[in-house]
């Protein structure tokens, strides 16, 4: 299987100047902990949000300065929201290097996500009223999306409910870059449609998989309440199972379910891009999609 970085080669040059830009702005940013800001944004970071807005730029042929505003605007909010999260989850390890949060504390982390998030704004406005709008919407929604998910913690929610908490606060910033293009350009509706039915669909089963992940390794959804997909099903099957301890279950049964459901998802967010005409882009898409949604 092809990695990452050869994956990714039709857009290189768009994503090589992402960096130089996003390093330009935290290097301009005059914080306190611009270092720390700098490990946090360049170590080892998937880039993910940016890619999609790329890829989807040259399939929408969309040449506009506001394209790269767009994609930093998507990763610094994202990383905003990840200095958030770790403080909410009490997380002390993001890629194997301390969090914000056990490093310099709650306070500190809150506020360098609220600092990020300034700079996010800074670029967005320069953009215009309209994009600005999509992404104040959309980050609205992830917010909600991680409010319902604290508000139910230690509860069995329906699989529905976690699908509506798990697109809300993965799949809102992703579908805000996308929108964010349709801003710039008249678009045909069957295409915009095909294209934002993908991204729910890709972010989704991009959430499914981490929410596996940590539940083989990490466990701290557990440990904080946060019952996931493979816990929703392993208690379906189990009415009166004791999920602190799961030493005694096989779990291999309810991890195997979890990882067809990205598979059933995956195939439906292509099935939606179907329609879209043949190009390098599209094939970058769909290389990604099987890179990263794979178990
Ligand atoms: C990762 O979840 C977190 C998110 C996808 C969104 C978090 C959103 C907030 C904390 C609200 C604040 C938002 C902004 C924009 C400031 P996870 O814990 O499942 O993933 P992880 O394994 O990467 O921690
Ligand atoms: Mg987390």
């Amino acid at each position: 299987m092809k990695q990452i970085n050869e994956i990714i080669l039709p857009i290189k040059c768009d994503l090589d100047n992402f960096e130089i830009e996003l390093k330009k702005i935290i290097n301009n940013s005059q914080n306190f902990l611009m270092q720390d800001l700098e490990n946090f944004l360049f170590k080892n970071p998937k880039r993910l949000r940016p890619i999609f807005v790329f890829l989807f730029s040259k399939i929408l042929e969309i040449d506009s300065e506001n394209v790269l505003k767009i994609a930093l605007a998507t990763e610094i909010i994202h990383n905003a929201s990840l200095l958030h999260d770790d403080v909410i989850d009490e997380e002390e390890y993001r890629r194997n290097t301390e969090t914000f949060y056990k490093k310099f504390g709650s306070k500190i982390a809150i506020l360098e996500g609220d600092f990020l998030l300034s700079l996010a704004l800074e670029i967005l406005s320069k953009t215009n009223n309209q994009i600005t709008l999509i992404f104040a919407k959309r980050i609205k929604d992830t917010i909600l999306g991680e409010i319902e998910q604290n508000i139910n913690t230690n509860k069995i929610i329906d699989e529905e409910i976690y699908y509506r908490k798990t697109f809300n606060k993965t799949g809102s910033l992703f579908l805000a870059g996308l929108e964010a293009l349709f801003a710039l350009k008249e678009i045909d509706n069957k295409i915009k449609e095909s294209l934002i039915n993908f991204i729910k669909q890709y972010a989704l089963a991009f959430q499914i998989k981490n929410d596996i992940d940590n539940f083989l390794n990490n466990k701290s959804d557990i440990k904080n309440g946060n019952y996931t997909l493979p816990v929703l099903y392993l208690c379906k099957a189990n009415a009166n199972i004791n999920i602190d301890d799961l030493s005694n279950i096989k779990i291999d049964e309810f991890l195997k379910l979890s990882q067809e459901k990205i598979g059933e998802i995956r195939n439906k967010a292509l099935n939606y891009i179907d329609s879209i005409e043949e190009s390098i882009y599209k094939k970058t898409i769909i290389e990604l999609c099987e890179l990263t949604l794979r178990s």
